[in-house]
């Protein structure tokens, strides 16, 4: 039998990760499958274990079980363990390794798409949840600029600030008010809250009009593809990032940790733009 990966998550019906790990499986010539299995929250303890009783090969963790497997893994990446969350089970002969790959996956996506040196830049983060957290963390690891948070609870961007602080970075978190009264101060302005996905289309975190065209405005939102606040951002004149090049390289990565081989990228983003389609 070949091997078997998986998705771990609640619910997962409409994951795309099938269809890219298996079309990668099939075009690398790699006996493996990739199901997604769903599984509820009180099972979270004895799917993990199923993993090492089943030898499964290896799977990635969807919401709301990041953090939750984490106690039942043998070891954690040092990334992974910095974001507090993983997203990425390896089976190394029967021990159970986490990694995340979603901050790298957007840091790749944000250096490929705009081709900027990210060592001067200074960010504006608007969201200080789980998504931030990753974001962040591989943004401060790879070296940025200056860092400002912005989210409606303060108090929780307070773990973010001392993370800079460990990696030297200077950063600061400030009301949204004034985040919109100073938008040019930023290089990069990201949105990592939920504010704008489908179906609430309408819906913008913050207020661009203060924008100018020299910001890249990313949102790490897929569906739709540009929200609200990509298309007022274009509108300005700047270059825009969905969250389509973090979803397609935090697979690839995933992908790679468990075979030790690149997939076509710009396949699975093929994949993924039909199924959103
Ligand atoms: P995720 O893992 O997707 O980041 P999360 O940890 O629940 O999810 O974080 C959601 C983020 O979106 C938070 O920053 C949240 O703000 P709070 O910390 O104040 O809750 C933000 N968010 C979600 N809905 C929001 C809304 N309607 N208005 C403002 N912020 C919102």
């Amino acid at each position: 039998m070949g091997k078997v990966f998986g998705l771990l998550g609640h619910p997962v019906g409409h994951s795309m990760s099938p269809n890219i790990h298996n079309d990668a499986f099939g075009h690398i010539g790699i006996d493996a499958t990739y199901h997604a299995f769903d599984v509820d929250p009180n099972f979270i303890k004895d799917a993990i274990a199923g993993l090492k009783a089943l030898q499964i090969s290896g799977c990635n963790v969807t919401v709301p079980h990041k953090i939750a497997v984490m106690e039942y893994l043998d070891e954690i990446d040092e990334e992974a363990r910095l974001i507090g969350a993983v997203n990425t089970i390896v089976n190394v002969n029967g021990r159970l390794v986490g990694y995340n790959t979603d901050g790298r996956g957007f840091v790749e996506s944000l250096e490929e798409e705009a081709q900027i040196d990210l060592q001067t830049k200074r960010f504006l983060i608007i969201g200080a949840g789980g998504a931030a957290r990753g974001i962040v963390t591989s943004l401060l690891r790879k070296g940025i600029g200056h860092l400002t948070i912005t989210n409606r609870t303060a108090e929780k961007a307070t773990p973010l600030l001392k993370l800079a602080k460990e990696f030297k970075t200077q950063a600061e978190v400030i009301e949204k008010k004034q985040a919109e009264n100073q938008l040019s101060h930023y290089d990069v302005i990201i949105n990592t809250t939920s504010i704008g996905m489908s179906p609430n289309v309408e819906y913008t975190p913050l207020s661009l009009e203060q924008l100018t065209d020299k910001s890249i405005v990313c949102d790490l939102i897929y569906n739709p593809l540009d929200t609200a606040f990509l298309i007022e951002a274009k509108k300005k004149g700047c270059l825009t990032i969905n969250g389509v090049g973090m979803f397609v390289n935090q697979a690839a990565l995933s992908f790679e940790h468990w075979t030790g081989k690149k997939p076509e990228r710009e396949r699975m983003r093929k994949i993924v733009l039909t199924n959103l389609g």
